[in-house]
């Protein structure tokens, strides 16, 4: 395998290499799996780079924050509604699927279609959206590769009509149920490089499985402490939004300075990644929202506001003081461009604001895609959502940053049964793909 030199970082784990095999050397349909942190958005970025895969890609995916999230100055993201021209539905009704013209050169040329968190995409979407893709190019297929953990965030489901008709139709909402799955080549990345404590990251993967032992529990909830003893500059993480929005309240008014506003500028993008109207206050616990590799500071890292600048406001984090500068979100689209040959993302909407948002707490559904160094999991009345325990566990990087309310019940363990017979399924395929 020869990665470009600027990708001497990377390790080229068993798996790894075998998709990066895969990828170059094969035409196949292929779906990386793996937790938080094996490596999937990294592959993405070796996907978007000419240097590497010298051909047209386009990345989407299922959601406006999944798109936001996905996008870093080398991967543009759009969201697979908006890329199809779908209407804003889960499932999508036959008469809303149309071709649309000036789309036919975009999907003629696009060699790789490329979804991230693909465990949010239901089995009608994926369906439908390769049922457009033979519409424009005449039954010629394109590649499929698609990313995800269908340990975290299902699909959502609005009603349940819509969840009986997945059922009936397709066997569930999981994209797995979706035909093309069928033709993808299945392959697992296991090593994770975000955590650092090994022995909590075998924990982590049991619980990822719905296979953690007694002992497993027993290590986890020697974590339960009032929230006193665990010490500040945690994220207090709750799993409804009432909880959170009484603890934001209560520890912003607790603080004795003045609020100060600033106001975000925002064309054609939404949902917001913080509030267009952003009330601070000096030494206010904060996250920020952007990652910058360069400065060092990164998506997920909470402080303090230490300083209001003239331009700028200085946030206090376990790293150091960082001087944060407004940050601008973007949205994309993608056309084709017939002088070069190539498709291009450009941008059709924009948000300009600190990436800065109040955050002594936040719910469990928004720390998808974050890392934390301390979480304070409070799991109130028990979880309601398939992952949503596992997505919350792995936010930390190690056992110590971790704090719980209350212990961890087995009952709390919401994997579906569609998604362990899934990996029970994929578990023997693994085998087969790893032979060939
Ligand atoms: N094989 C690897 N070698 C070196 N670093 C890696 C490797 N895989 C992942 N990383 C690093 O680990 C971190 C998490 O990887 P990422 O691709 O974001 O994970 P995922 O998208 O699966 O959650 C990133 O900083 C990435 O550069
Ligand atoms: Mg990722």
């Amino acid at each position: 395998m020869n990665l470009p030199s600027k990708y001497s970082f990377i390790e080229l784990n068993t798996e790894l290499e075998k998709i990066l095999n895969i990828i170059q050397d094969t035409n196949d349909n292929l779906c990386v799996l793996g937790a938080a942190g094996v490596g999937k958005s990294l592959t993405i970025q070796l996907l978007s780079d000419r240097e590497f895969y010298n051909h047209n890609t386009i990345v989407c995916c299922p959601t406006g924050i999944s798109a936001v999230n996905a996008s870093t100055d080398n991967i543009k993201a759009q969201t697979i509604h908006s890329l199809f021209r779908l209407p804003p539905m889960s499932v999508i009704p036959v008469d809303h699927l149309k071709t649309h013209n000036d789309l036919e050169d975009l999907f003629v040329n696009l060699h790789t279609l490329i979804i991230d968190e693909i465990s949010m995409v239901n089995s009608d979407l994926l369906t439908k959206i390769v049922y457009l893709l033979n519409q424009y190019r005449g039954g010629e297929p394109t590649r499929i590769i698609v990313f995800g953990d269908p340990s975290q965030l299902a699909p959502v489901v609005s009603t349940v009509e819509e969840q009986n008709y997945l059922d009936d139709i397709y066997g569930s909402r999981f994209f797995f149920h979706s035909e093309v799955f069928t033709s993808m080549r299945v392959v697992h990345l296991n090593k994770i490089y975000r955590q650092s404590d090994s022995g909590f990251k075998e924990i982590l993967n049991r619980f990822r499985m719905d296979r953690a032992t007694d002992k497993d529990y027993k290590v986890i909830n020697g974590r339960v402490m009032d929230i006193s003893e665990f010490g500040n500059n945690a994220l207090y993480v709750a799993l409804t939004n009432n909880t959170v929005n009484l603890i934001n309240d209560r520890e912003l008014q607790k603080n004795p300075n003045p609020f100060k506003v600033y106001h975000g500028e925002v064309s054609n993008f939404h949902p917001l990644p913080v509030p267009k109207d952003l009330y601070l206050k000096l030494d206010a616990q904060v996250m920020i929202t952007a990652n910058n590799k360069s400065v060092g500071y990164y998506n997920g890292l909470l402080g303090r506001i230490h300083k209001f600048n003239k331009d700028t406001i200085d946030v206090a984090t376990e790293y150091g003081v960082f001087s944060i500068e407004p940050y601008k979100w973007s949205k994309y689209g993608h056309e084709y461009d017939k002088g070069s040959g190539e498709i291009k993302a450009y941008e059709i909407g924009y948000y300009k604001q600190f990436p800065i948002k109040v955050a002594y707490a936040l719910t469990s559904h928004k720390t998808q895609g974050l890392t934390l160094d301390k979480m304070y999991l409070d799991l109130e009345r028990g979880t309601f959502a398939s992952g949503q325990l596992y997505t919350s566990l792995s936010r930390v990087r190690s056992l110590e940053g971790l704090g719980l309310a209350r212990s961890i019940h087995k009952r709390d363990s919401k994997i579906s049964s569609v998604i362990k017979k899934f990996y029970k399924k994929i578990e023997k395929t693994e085998k087969s793909v790893r032979s060939t």
